[in-house]
């Protein structure tokens, strides 16, 4: 694959993605004021700017921004906090969503009820999870192998949906015995979907090991009506060229790679223009940039739970630098604004450590054994969907 060319702009149905860069969805981090945070970024906006970033229902200017995944029984049945994650930032745009279930039924409701209030300009289907309490019920990454099954969801989502863009997230398979990922992009090809995205291990592999972009390229080659997007293991701007540039993808979706360094998405920004790539930022701007980050949640959630929310991200963001333990625990314990900038205040500037954008952050679990329900790979035609406690799962993943 020639390395000369790579295109900067993806088309989701009638989604333009401009650099063709997606933010994974990401259950726990990507509320609004991350979103709007990373989108910033993405358009190269200085990020404490509250200028609404350029984009609309067709445009998806500087990347598109996923919200966090829903599951599709929990919203039709009004669930305040589905509800809540549900929501979008004013003057968010375009609004992207994941959805999650294992019915046909309840999945097409979920779309029916999105579109048909407005809500959404995208929505992507969950079929990568490869938590237990989600693939034990069929769900996540289990569903894929029930093929007809998998096929009913879609064209339920792509019949509901009026036109916006319906797209799937699925793994190679639930492992190296039992392969879907060349299947699954066939039946979104067959049933209207607009894009699948690829992340490339295998339900048991978790998030171990080396993405296995080779995969991504098969996948490439097989469907060839709609984009392939590939994702995993993208920590540098230079691995989304290349992942494009070896595997043929038409785009890429950053997970953990932006966990504590949203600036990513100018870097892909500039990488993707030739432009030259704005160096890291040092530990006394990553301050100020977990400043704005807190006081967007804060705006978005009331201090208290704002505050609490943050401290998953401090980890993430200081990983790498030479900052004790003790600061580490105070961050991850605090209570207020205050007490954070108090902390940040109290340590030296430091140039960004270069190692630390590849350092794993997030997810680094597996491999393991996948647990699925009783007789799921004997019965691989069975369109029936599993039972109910599929769709009672919540956390992502
Ligand atoms: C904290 C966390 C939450 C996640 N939640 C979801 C989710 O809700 N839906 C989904 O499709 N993938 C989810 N994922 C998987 C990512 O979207 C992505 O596929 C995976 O991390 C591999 O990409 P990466 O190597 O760029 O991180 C999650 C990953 C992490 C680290």
């Amino acid at each position: 694959m020639s390395t000369s060319v790579l295109p900067d702009v993806l088309q989701i149905g009638r989604l333009s993605v401009s650099p063709p860069v997606v933010l994974a969805p990401m259950a726990g981090v990507t509320t609004a004021p991350y979103r709007t945070l990373c989108r910033r970024f993405g358009n190269r906006q200085p990020f404490d700017d509250a200028t609404l970033p350029p984009g609309d229902a067709s445009t998806a200017s500087g990347g598109l921004y996923v919200n966090q995944m829903i599951t599709a029984r929990a919203l039709m049945e009004g669930h305040k906090k589905m509800l809540h994650t549900a929501r979008f930032a004013d003057g968010e745009a375009p609004r992207s969503i994941q959805l999650y279930g294992t019915d046909p039924y309840w999945i097409g409701e979920a779309v029916r009820k999105l579109v048909g209030e407005g809500e959404v300009d995208h929505i992507d289907l969950n079929l990568g999870c490869p938590v237990p309490k989600v693939t034990r019920h069929g769900g996540g990454s289990a569903l894929p192998w029930h093929h007809h099954l998998l096929r009913n969801i879609v064209r339920a989502m792509v019949n509901n949906a009026e036109g916006v863009p319906i797209t799937l997230k699925f793994r190679i398979g639930i492992d190296d015995d039992h392969i879907t990922h060349l299947d699954t992009g066939r039946i979104a090809e067959d049933e209207g979907a607009s894009a699948v995205a690829l992340h490339a291990r295998t339900a048991e592999q978790a998030y171990s090991g080396t993405a296995r972009w080779e995969a991504i390229g098969e996948l490439k080659e097989h469907v060839t009506s709609i984009p392939v997007l590939g994702n995993g293991d993208i920590w540098e701007a230079s691995d989304a060229q290349r992942m494009m540039a070896e595997t043929g993808c038409d785009g890429v979706v950053v997970g953990r790679g932006c966990l504590g360094r949203p600036w990513l998405f100018q870097e892909l920004s500039e990488a993707f223009t030739g432009t030259e790539i704005t160096p890291a930022p040092s530990l006394a701007e990553v301050g100020q940039i977990m400043t704005t980050h807190l006081d967007l949640l804060i705006d978005w959630l009331g201090e208290d739970r704002g505050t609490r929310d943050f401290r998953k991200h401090p980890g993430w963001y200081l990983k790498g630098f030479p900052v004790g333990s003790q600061v580490r625990q105070q961050l991850n314990q605090m209570k207020s604004r205050d007490e954070m900038l108090a902390v940040l205040g109290s340590l030296a500037d430091e140039p960004f450590p270069p190692e630390a954008a590849r350092l794993t952050r997030g997810h680094s679990h597996g491999p393991r054994r996948v647990a699925l329900p009783h007789r799921w790979i004997e019965t691989r035609d069975d369109p029936t969907p599993p039972g109910a406690a599929a769709a009672a799962y919540t956390s992502g993943g």
